[in-house]
């Protein structure tokens, strides 16, 4: 019995006791060696203790260093700050890694195989913003600072062009606006240029895109690229095109790095419209538990994993709602937990 790793998790607001418990399922057939302590936040913290992000959960990831956690609510325009955004800041989580990979072949674009390398803690989402009252009007302008560093963009760059390395892939495309934003996002393109030019030449090839053209070519031709690296806003974006691209949120996985932690997680969010319904499809969040158990130095166990859900997709050919099938997600997970028990 190999020892147990301590871990943080959170079942997270709507779908997300429904997707963590099929998560569970298929990690304890696997016989995964984590040890769960369970916290909240999000809704749910807010209700139960009174705040988004209660302070036994931050304890928790900042003892475990490592969660697996469900999607989390943040009230649109008002209301209380993304408890993500502030995970990713209280554990300096700078990289937001988010794979697509075609797991059902024969769709509107088969054989996608592409990464999106996310900076997560810098632009737009700092939360600089503000109204400015003019007359009788509270909201007559709204005004947003971005800051992008060069401190930060390298720690990203450093690590997206690490894992390209390490995972062999052959292009990395950055992903800016250095036409119009040309300090906020210049300051991106330039220190990935010059890391490039100083440690990564000749390891893969690389290339530079602005954000219009490249949401264009996804669409157009997908296939030309291999890792895209960008600043947080895009990235945001950019990861649920790509998302769309091998069938929807429900199948994209999310890694949250950073130095102190890390957090797994699906790219999608709490899908209020189907809480409760039993019918959310459970695999983004299964896939983001291989990456942890990637992360964790368990690759065997991640292969049996993703093995299992491409068997259950395109042998037993149980898939849920959004996939076009007609399995809720207990019947979905109870084909995958037998999958896993079936040597394949
Ligand atoms: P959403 O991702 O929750 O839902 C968008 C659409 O995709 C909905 O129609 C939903 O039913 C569908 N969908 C999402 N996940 C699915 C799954 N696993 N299976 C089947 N269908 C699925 O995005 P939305 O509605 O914009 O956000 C809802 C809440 O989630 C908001 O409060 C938002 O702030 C939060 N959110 C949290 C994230 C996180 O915790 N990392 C990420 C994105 C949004």
């Amino acid at each position: 019995m190999s020892k147990m790793i301590p871990a943080t998790l959170i079942l997270g607001d709507g779908i997300g006791p429904e997707i963590v418990d099929a998560t569970l399922a298929a990690l304890d057939a696997l016989g995964a060696p984590f040890e769960w302590d369970r916290q909240i936040a999000g809704l749910g913290g807010l209700q139960t203790a009174g705040d988004p992000l209660p302070k036994a959960t931050l304890d928790s990831i900042r003892h475990t260093r490592l969660a697996l956690k469900g999607p989390l609510e943040t009230p649109s325009g008002s209301g209380y700050r993304s408890s993500n955004v502030r995970l990713r800041e209280e554990f300096q989580l700078y990289a937001n890694l988010r794979p697509a990979r075609t797991i059902i072949p024969g769709g509107r674009f088969d054989k996608i195989d592409l990464v999106v390398v996310r900076e997560n803690l810098e632009g737009l989402y700092i939360g600089h913003e503000h109204y400015v009252k003019i007359d009788e009007d509270p909201h007559a302008v709204a005004m947003a600072t971005g800051i992008n560093t060069r401190a930060g963009g390298m720690r990203l760059l450093e690590y997206a062009f690490e894992h390209a390395v390490v995972t062999g892939r052959k292009k990395v495309t950055i992903v800016h606006k250095a036409n119009i934003m040309k300090a906020l996002t210049g300051i991106f393109l330039e220190t990935g240029l010059k890391l490039y030019e100083d440690k990564y030449k000749g390891k893969f090839e690389l290339d530079t895109v602005i954000i219009d053209a490249c949401a264009m070519k996804l669409v157009l031709n997908p296939w030309q690229f291999d890792m895209l690296v960008t600043t947080n806003l895009f990235g945001d974006i950019l990861s649920d095109l790509v998302a769309g691209l091998v069938g929807g949120l429900g199948m994209a996985p999310g890694a949250n790095i950073g130095a102190d932690a890390a957090i797994f997680e699906a790219v999608h969010g709490s899908a209020p419209d189907i809480a409760g319904k039993g019918i959310a499809n459970p695999i983004a969040l299964m896939l983001a538990a291989a990456m942890m158990l990637d992360h964790c130095k368990l690759p065997e166990m991640a292969t049996r994993l993703r093995t299992a859900i491409d068997e259950t997709l395109n042998i037993d050919k149980v898939r849920t709602g959004d996939l076009g099938g007609s399995a809720g997600t207990a019947e979905f997970t109870k084909a995958l937990v037998s999958r896993i028990h079936k040597p394949s």
